[in-house]
């Protein structure tokens, strides 16, 4: 190591310790539970948005063995809004796995965390570095980019051997001393350079504690890190979404299947064109029609232009299938819904 990389891990210690965040709730414990709950609703999530449901979360399962004995619709009503719904389902199935297999404690190493569901390598690490002080690397999004640029690590990340070299790299970086009190302090604060600091557009190089050691700092191009292909074309869709109410304004939604977008959600009737929607209206109804404009909504690989379309009161459900039925207000309002669903029928319900 050079002299730089060896001072890194005692550098953000100390600015964590001084400029980093640390009132976040899920860090004033060490209690994996707690700390795993955070995690994985930070994989996808902004943390303004995640304190809300953080906290009704915890106070509706306090612990793994109250989540291990939920319904799965309770879990999904909770996480309704959050998006990334399988987060919901592996979280479930992680705190059953839990009780039924370890005993209901969280196992306390990064490796055996690993094998649950949901928990992939980075979010092992920083359960354990965060918890039991292991001497564990992370490696999300944001620390991705702190370590391309300070080592100057320009190898495409779309290949897998890189990645695994940029793995090693991370854990030769981590602390050597006092770990039960560095390693959280280490990880929260590269978490933090990335989040505050080594910012993706303008990065505040400035304020940076590694700045004298950062190889792309010191090149002036931070921003051509980290190098990565793209593998996936995003895809554009676009779905009509079929609204019908009885005559005591209940809605009829159907479950979605448990694979696919939304998976296990219910939902608005979906079709793929507007057609086979129409389709389905019988002809004395289709004066009765209502074709709202369209909403966008942004998946991680995919844009989906939603198309809600209204049909006045009817007796009989256009479509009745399995898992499908009429949801009064107070009903819907419980379920788990994708978001822009339950955001339309705020709107027209
Ligand atoms: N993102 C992922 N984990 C985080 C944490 N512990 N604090 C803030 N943001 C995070």
């Amino acid at each position: 190591m050079t002299e730089c990389e060896s001072a890194v891990a005692t550098r953000v210690v100390r600015w964590q310790q001084l400029h980093g965040r640390s009132h976040l709730p899920w860090q004033q414990t060490r209690d994996p539970y707690r700390v795993w709950l955070s995690e994985i609703m930070l994989q996808q999530t902004q943390v303004g948005t995640v304190l809300d449901y953080y906290v009704r979360f915890l106070e509706r399962f306090p612990d793994v063995s109250s989540l291990a004995k939920a319904s799965p619709d309770e879990v999904l009503a909770l996480w309704s809004g959050l998006g990334y719904y399988s987060r919901a389902r592996n979280l479930h199935r992680c705190a059953q796995q839990i009780v039924a297999e370890h005993g209901g404690s969280f196992p306390s190493s990064a490796q055996t965390l690993a094998t649950l569901p949901g928990i992939g390598r980075s979010t092992a690490g920083a359960i354990a570095a965060f918890c039991f002080g292991e001497r564990a690397p992370i490696l999300d999004a944001n620390v991705r980019r702190v370590l391309t640029r300070l080592l100057g690590f320009g190898d495409d990340l779309a290949i897998a051997a890189n990645e695994r070299k940029l793995w090693e790299l991370a854990s030769t970086l981590l602390p050597q001393i006092d770990l039960h009190h560095s390693m959280p302090r280490y990880t929260q604060g590269m978490m933090d350079l990335g989040a505050m600091v080594c910012l993706p557009r303008k990065p505040q190089c400035g304020q940076c504690p590694l700045h004298s050691c950062c190889k792309a700092g010191l090149q002036g191009d931070p921003e051509n890190y980290p190098f990565k292909t793209r593998k996936v074309l995003r895809k554009s869709e676009s779905w009509w979404l079929l609204i019908q109410r009885d005559s005591t304004e209940r809605v009829w939604l159907h479950r979605r299947p448990s694979r696919g977008i939304w998976a296990g959600l219910h939902c608005l009737p979906v079709f793929p064109e507007r057609q086979a929607l129409m389709d389905r209206i019988p002809q004395e109804m289709v004066p009765g029609i209502l074709e709202m404009p369209a909403v966008l909504h942004v998946l991680t690989h995919r844009d989906l232009h939603l198309h809600p379309v209204q049909v006045g009161a009817t007796r009989l459900p256009l479509l009745s299938e399995e898992d499908g039925g009429w949801f009064e207000r107070a009903q819907w309002q419980q379920l788990g819904l994708p978001a822009p669903v339950r955001k339309l029928l705020e709107e027209v319900a």
